[in-house]
């Protein structure tokens, strides 16, 4: 079977509002969390959609007696952040999955060589068969932040087939990466730019992610 990976851009004006203001380097960073805060929840809410397990059951209406159709607690679902910025799109998420564990994985990036290293790591020693995993990284820009997460999920049992990858602006080299080693991945997504620098960073983009929104 030929799998490819998929990359949604959700057509939908909250998103393409909310992308707007944050890609607007007069935003204030208030502002701006707000907005990534924002993206990360209907970028959930799309990145859900025929995804969220569910079971069919009865329950009883004041009036009568119901089907139903409930989400299934018995699988487990983690929310991964990748810090700092994917912090920024936690909140949205976790309003729709209350329920979800949520892992920290924290990444930084040398800004000379453009290298990275893990600093934290609360992933669980192994992730429970079927887990459903949503990957926070507003940012896939060379791919190097999200090709270790993905190393460091899928050694821990993590099934790229379950996960989906949310990110607010994308660039080729990183869905290039990506494409290559899990074919099976689903990525959402608020755009997809032309490309990167020689810094690093996407362009057009919206600057730095993590230091937008926590104002350092
Ligand atoms: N990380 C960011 O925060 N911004 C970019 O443009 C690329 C990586």
């Amino acid at each position: 079977m030929n799998v490819q990976l998929r990359v949604y851009v959700p057509d939908h004006p909250l998103i393409k509002h909310w992308l707007g203001v944050a890609r607007d380097v007069n935003t204030p960073c208030v502002l701006f969390k707000t907005a990534m805060t924002e993206l990360g929840r209907w970028l959930t809410y799309e990145a859900t959609r025929y995804w969220l397990p569910t079971l069919e059951t009865t329950i009883e209406t004041p009036l009568a007696e119901s089907p139903a159709t409930l989400i299934n607690p018995q699988v487990p679902i983690a929310v991964i952040p990748i810090l700092r910025a994917g912090l920024a799109l936690l909140d949205g998420a976790q309003t729709l999955l209350p329920l979800a564990s949520t892992y920290h994985l924290g990444l930084v990036r040398d800004e000379e060589t453009l290298e990275v290293s893990c600093y934290l790591n609360k992933l669980p020693p192994k992730f429970e068969p079927q887990t459903h995993i949503i990957i926070l990284e507003p940012m896939l820009a060379t791919g190097g932040s999200i090709m270790i997460a993905m190393e460091e999920i899928t050694k821990r049992g993590g099934d790229p087939a379950l996960m989906r990858i949310i990110s607010v602006v994308a660039a080729p080299p990183a869905l290039q990466k990506l494409s290559q080693d899990y074919p099976n991945l689903n990525i959402y997504t608020a755009i997809i730019d032309e490309g990167i620098n020689s810094k690093g960073y996407i362009v057009p983009g919206l600057g730095d992610a993590g230091d937008r929104a926590f104002g350092t």
